[in-house]
């Protein structure tokens, strides 16, 4: 079966000459449907860069990046954007939350903009709404809500149109043990659905235990890949990893690069 994001040789890079920022050296990459797959490492080691072309809001320089076995680079343009739009969903660091536009609005408006009829994008949005309980604050405007809500409204606004990918840029950084608790159930419910993929960009190691797998990068590299054996019944709280960085990703297996 086709992996559902498949990686080759990625490369990436910024500038030119003396000044080139090699984001990406050379990724391989293999993640599952139904998989939760984390990213570490330090501050510009290429996590952001990475997810970005998974997305499709960069484009790789060479190598090759499979969704569901599709190769993006074979389609036209517009199929392309199609299939990223169809597929794809992004959580950014910044919410990045329309002020003047309700909670639910801000959900239904790519929608609406691609053309679906306004009453079906906002129908659209309240479920998704429900899905990260923030059924009662549809009405809210984004600025009288709490970084966890705000948060939660980008994860619903991701996820609207039921993308099989889901890539989150440190979705929990801004906020506090508890709201990022509940950030990490939503989204590993989210993760269990079939045929679903999420990426997860952190630097918090209390989220760890809700991943499948944690890959480290450091300057443009996969260095090190631990799986873990996530148990969906299980209280996650309980779960045998340890909260230290070093500790928890010591139970792993040890680094095997793919390809
Ligand atoms: N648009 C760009 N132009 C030039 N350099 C860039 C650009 N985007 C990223 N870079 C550089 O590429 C490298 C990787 O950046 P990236 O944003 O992927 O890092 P990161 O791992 O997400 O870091 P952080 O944890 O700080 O978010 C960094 O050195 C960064 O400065
Ligand atoms: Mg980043």
């Amino acid at each position: 079966m086709d992996h559902a994001i498949s990686l080759r040789k990625v490369v990436k890079t910024f500038g030119e000459g003396q000044a080139a920022v090699h984001a990406l050296r050379g990724i391989n990459l293999d993640i599952g449907a139904g998989e939760l797959f984390m990213l570490i490492g330090p501050s510009g080691c290429g996590k952001t860069t990475l997810i970005s072309i998974v997305a499709g809001i960069l484009r790789q320089d060479a190598g090759e990046v499979r969704l569901f076995g599709e190769d993006l680079r074979t389609m036209s343009e517009n199929a392309q954007a199609d299939f990223r739009a169809r597929n794809v969903g992004f959580v950014f660091q910044q919410y990045n939350l329309v002020p003047t536009l309700t909670v639910q609005e801000n959900v239904a408006l790519t929608m609406m903009i691609g053309g679906l009829p306004r009453r079906r994008a906002m129908d659209r949005a309240a479920d998704a709404l429900f899905d990260v309980e923030m059924s009662d604050r549809m009405q809210a405007m984004p600025n009288s809500l709490s970084g966890g809500q705000q948060q939660r409204v980008a994860i619903a606004r991701a996820i609207v149109h039921n993308p099989r990918i889901l890539v989150c840029d440190e979705p929990t950084s801004a906020l506090d043990h508890e709201k990022g608790r509940q950030v990490m159930e939503i989204l590993r419910a989210i993760a269990i659905k079939p045929g679903r993929a999420l990426i997860v960009v952190t630097h918090d190691n209390r989220v760890f235990k809700y991943s499948d797998r944690i890959a480290t990068m450091q300057d443009g590299h996969i260095i090190r890949m631990v799986r873990r054996h996530f148990v969906p019944h299980d209280p996650v709280d309980s779960a045998p990893v340890s909260t230290s960085a070093s500790a928890g990703l010591a139970d792993g297996t040890a680094f095997a690069p793919v390809g």
